[in-house]
């Protein structure tokens, strides 16, 4: 019998995938639930898969993974898609691929399906990423190639006694460490407020505690590793920033967004541990790179924020991008402070051992050691060749003759 491994996540479509499959393909369904840090009970998504039908039912618990492999490189990479989607849905769909390709190896599955639907930006990920891994295995996207939809599917459920989830959400979510991505319903009119109902992470900054909240973050070569003063493991300080941000009202974005396949959408996201963080982080490069780098390093994150977006995590450029933002990320440690107070996250100090900041050099005080008379002789310079052009786009206007130059300063040219 044909074995197929299903990327499961307990919510409808890939239920209704379960028994679907199974019927139309006549194949054995192994169901892999990849914890992601997405806040549900994994064991009774694992149970539910046996209940319809799946011969095996696997967990991967991944979240240690997903912060130090996935979400970290994209901390360093300050990685946002179109300005303001720190992309946690995207993060995770490679590190899920990987683990639906373990186990069909390990299962000698040749076939591996997903839930996805043809409009969105998943069914390229998990294909692509899949692709990557191993070009043999088989695809499946039956709510694709069917054109299943949620009456189709609840109609489907009912007959073949899936269990329903009873409040059905009208929104359409995906949950992992990284962030809250919410869709669909009352969101498709992109014109509409985005209700409290679509928010599950964040407080309404109106809701939101009256003061402060003091967080000190410490980063190790571009990896957060301290919150306020106590040793942490990634995935366990993100999830600490999303309670803590969360409560403040920190992290809401609503905003269009351009998918991979052409269509514009209506994005709302809760991302509290990303907005503190990525604040922070980029606080601290300021502090420690060199101007260069500051400008150059963008055009990096903008093309590796767009491969991650695109499900181009294996491919050879990203891995090269990846790699030219870790040899950026040596001397990013230090500590940076934040204060965060209803739905702001607001920068008030950072401090490195590798601070390119220097008092005596700027301070205007006294004790200034900058030596400020060769600011004229640089400036003098650097001017120099906007002092050539003048002096020819004048000609017209001059008798068709040349400014003369003005003679350097005596004491910067060369007897
Ligand atoms: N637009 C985001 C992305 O493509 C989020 C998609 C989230 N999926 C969902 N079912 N809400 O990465």
């Amino acid at each position: 019998m044909k074995k197929v491994v299903l990327g499961y996540s307990g919510g409808l479509d890939t239920s209704v995938l379960i028994k679907l499959i199974k019927e139309k393909y006549n194949a054995e369904v192994i169901a892999v639930v990849v914890d992601v840090g997405q806040k549900e009970n994994i064991t009774a998504i694992k149970e539910k898969a046996l209940a319809i039908g799946a011969v095996e039912s696997i967990v991967i618990d991944a979240r240690d993974e997903f912060a130090e492999h996935y979400i970290l490189p994209a901390i360093k990479a300050n990685a946002v898609y179109e300005k303001s989607y720190p992309l946690a849905t995207a993060l995770a769909r490679p590190l899920i691929a990987k683990h639906l390709v373990d186990i069909a190896h390990q299962y000698g599955a040749e076939t591996i399906a997903h839930g996805c639907t043809g409009k969105g930006n998943d069914q390229v990920r998990f294909e692509t990423a899949i692709a990557c891994l191993d070009p043999q295995i088989e695809l499946l996207a039956p709510v694709r190639e069917f054109g299943l939809n949620r009456d189709y599917e609840l109609a489907y459920a009912k007959e073949h006694d899936i269990p329903i989830d009873h409040q059905l959400n009208i929104y359409s979510i995906d949950e992992n460490l990284w962030g809250r991505s919410i869709e669909c319903g009352p969101l498709e009119d992109a014109d509409n407020e985005p209700p409290e109902s679509a928010f599950a992470w964040t407080n309404s900054p109106l809701k939101a505690p009256n003061y402060n909240a003091y967080l000190e973050i410490e980063f190790e070569s571009g990896k957060p590793c301290r919150l306020n003063g106590k040793s942490m493991d990634l995935a366990n300080l993100i999830t600490e920033l999303n309670r803590i941000g969360g409560l403040h009202g920190v992290g809401r974005i609503d905003h269009i967004e351009s998918r991979i396949i052409g269509l514009k959408s209506r994005e709302v996201y809760e991302t509290p541990a990303a907005a503190i963080l990525l604040a922070a982080h980029y606080d601290l490069e300021k502090m420690v790179l060199t101007r260069d780098v500051l400008s150059f390093k963008p055009f990096i994150e903008n093309l590796f924020s767009e491969l991650v977006y695109d499900g181009r995590w294996f491919s050879p450029l990203f891995q090269a991008l990846n790699q030219f933002v870790n040899a950026t990320q040596e001397t990013v440690s230090g500590k940076v402070k934040i204060k965060l107070y209803k739905g702001n996250v607001i920068i008030i100090g950072r401090d490195s051992k590798n601070s390119l900041y220097q008092k005596e050099f700027v301070t205007y005080s006294s004790f200034d050691q900058f030596e400020f008379q060769s600011a004229r002789g640089f400036i003098e310079i650097w001017s120099l060749p906007y002092k050539v052009v003048s002096s020819i786009t004048n000609k017209k206007t001059c008798n068709n003759t040349h400014i003369p130059l003005k003679k350097m300063e005596k004491s910067y040219v060369k007897a």
